[in-house]
């Protein structure tokens, strides 16, 4: 036997809501809700934000300080900076000369030794030591190892050769060796970032 729907519809016209100071009551029901929920969100959202603050320990690795003494010129250290390895090199004279007698109109990415060294520091090459190809560790800084055709890095991954000022001369890489922020902080020590 088919039952029968007796349920009354509510009455959702405007006319049959008490109104408050002129406004509807489920008008102000609204209201309240959407504030409420709005408390409820920044509460949930702030806890967030405050675990993606970097932490103490984290804010230290942002720089590091290195001690440049013990490098002889024609000699470089490899160093980790904020996870990337990061080649400080104390370049000769014969180097420094290499570097400026360039003809920058025949760079991919033309720069002066100037442009990437410190007034007055223009021995201290400092670069990240991650290829601008595809990200390898480029060969040169370590004793004995190849420094390629420009004498200055290689990267063996696709043949990359970079030069004494560490710019991209032959090969894949696009762009010259990144140069990191980085401050003397005396004639020894250099802060990096
Ligand atoms: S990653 Fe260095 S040449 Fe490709």
């Amino acid at each position: 036997m088919a039952s029968v729907d007796t349920a009354v519809e509510p009455n959702d016209s405007a006319g049959s809501e008490p109104e408050i100071g002129g406004v509807r009551r489920r008008d102000f029901i609204n209201v309240a809700a959407v504030s409420f929920g709005s408390v409820g969100v920044v509460a949930t959202v702030f806890p967030l934000v405050n675990q993606m603050n970097p932490s103490a320990d984290v804010l230290a690795l942002s720089s590091i300080e290195v001690d440049i003494s013990a490098i002889e010129p024609g000699q470089a250290i490899k160093s980790s900076w904020r996870k990337q390895p990061i080649f400080i090199r104390n370049l000769t004279e014969a180097e420094i000369e290499a570097a400026n007698a360039v003809d920058l109109s025949g760079l991919r990415d033309p720069e002066t030794l100037a442009d990437r060294t410190q007034e007055g520091k223009e021995n201290w090459l400092i670069t990240l030591g991650v290829c601008t190809h595809l990200g390898c560790v480029p060969l040169g800084a370590a004793q004995g190892e190849v420094k390629g055709e420009y004498d200055g890095y290689f990267c063996p991954c696709h043949g990359s050769h970079y030069d004494t000022a560490g710019r991209t001369r032959k090969g894949p890489a696009p762009t010259n060796l990144e140069v990191p922020e980085y401050s003397f902080l005396s004639d020894t020590v250099v802060k990096i970032g």
